[in-house]
């Protein structure tokens, strides 16, 4: 008993001393952020990981990249994508969405053609270039990161060339939450671009923007970690709610294998809502981390939430022991700031 004691210990040790050493890492890559020669080196890293052998998950070369020559692959953590005070506090990693959930959510959109897709956080730009596939009359994404918004823009560019029939893309470089929104059908994809009060913030805009004009909005929120936010506005009632499995292909190129995706208009748009379960509680799985609706046919599920609820995972910096480097307002809204594969618990990092 006392010898298998003894491994058990060595290895509990072990894995404490390589966790120590990644969060050391971390903190070193940090550091060398806040000098900006070796900022440049820190950014090119991330830029270049997901094209070296043995990557995993967001951090592997996408297929959907190969196939069409883009760059949309790669985690970027938040403390890399720092615009200035006030925001710094509050940026969100970036980490792309997966091309088959984005697709799954636009299918429920009506009349795309007649309608102005907006991504709000558009990062590398892999939403703004599956849009096209719809038809959309126009395409615009908003960055907070010039880096994140000069490689969106890259991406656009190779891919139009490349497909010069499709809708022209957009890329703005600047704060969403000061993005003027157009007064025409509007669609709003967002992929977790904000911790909750920026969120709410963001809500009020919308909310000023209804008020102001006849706009026919759409929201489509992809892991809705604030769908709360969204169900209590009198003026947005839910269109669509699904979980969507990954494609197979897909599978791998990503911490999980399915997807939250609900979708909010406004109340009163003409165009009918499709049957659907789109009144589907939203489970959160792990606060400001992971949302997941009930999947049909899977009586445990919401069983198996309400415990998953009760027994939360830590935030994904307390295992890592990275808090130390994280400013005290991201630490209080459990904002994810740090994306790696390393990380022992998949589905506790997903934003
Ligand atoms: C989870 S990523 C999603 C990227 C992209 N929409 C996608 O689905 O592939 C969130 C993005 O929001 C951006 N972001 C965060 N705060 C923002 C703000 N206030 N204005 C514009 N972009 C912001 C981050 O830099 C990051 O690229």
């Amino acid at each position: 008993m006392d010898v298998i004691g003894a491994e058990l210990g060595a290895d509990v040790r072990e894995w404490e001393v390589l966790l120590n050493l990644k969060a050391i890492i971390k903190r070193l890559a940090w550091l060398a952020a806040q000098v900006p020669p070796l900022r440049a080196a820190v950014i090119a890293y991330f830029e270049l990981r997901p094209y070296r052998a043995g990557e995993a998950g967001w951090n592997r070369e996408h297929p959907y990249d190969r196939a069409h020559g883009v760059r949309t692959s790669g985690a970027v953590p938040g403390f890399l994508l720092k615009p200035g005070a006030p925001l710094d506090a509050a940026t969100t990693p970036y980490v792309p969405a997966q091309p088959s959930i984005i697709r799954a959510a636009l299918a429920a959109i009506p009349e795309p053609q007649h309608s102005h897709f907006l991504d709000i956080g558009c990062g590398k730009g892999r939403p703004l270039l599956i849009a096209t596939e719809f038809g959309f009359a126009s395409i615009t994404g908003v960055e907070l990161s010039p880096t994140l918004a000069r490689i969106a823009r890259r991406n656009a560019a190779a891919f139009l060339r490349a497909n010069p029939q499709r809708t022209r893309i957009d890329v703005v470089t600047g704060d969403a939450l000061a993005h003027k929104l157009p007064e025409q059908q509007l669609v709003v994809f967002l992929y977790h671009p904000f911790v909750r009060p920026l969120m709410a913030q963001f809500l009020a805009n919308i909310e000023a923007c209804l008020r102001a004009s006849r706009l026919d909005l759409y929201i489509v929120y992809y892991n809705p970690v604030w769908a709360d936010a969204f169900d209590s506005r009198a003026n947005l009632e839910r269109r669509y709610a699904a979980q969507f499995p990954y494609d197979a292909g897909e599978i791998g190129y990503g911490p999980d294998e399915s997807y939250a995706v609900v979708v909010w208009q406004n109340r009163g748009n003409p165009p009918p809502k499709p049957p659907g379960i789109a009144t589907a509680p939203v489970i959160i799985v792990s606060t400001g981390i992971r949302a997941e609706l009930p999947r049909e046919g899977d009586v445990n599920r919401t069983q198996q939430a309400a415990h998953q609820q009760a027994h939360r995972r830590q935030p994904y910096w307390q295992m890592t022991g990275y808090s130390a480097a994280l400013p005290k307002a991201c630490a209080k809204d459990r904002l994810l700031t740090f994306v790696s594969d390393t990380v022992p618990s998949v589905r506790s990092m997903s934003p």
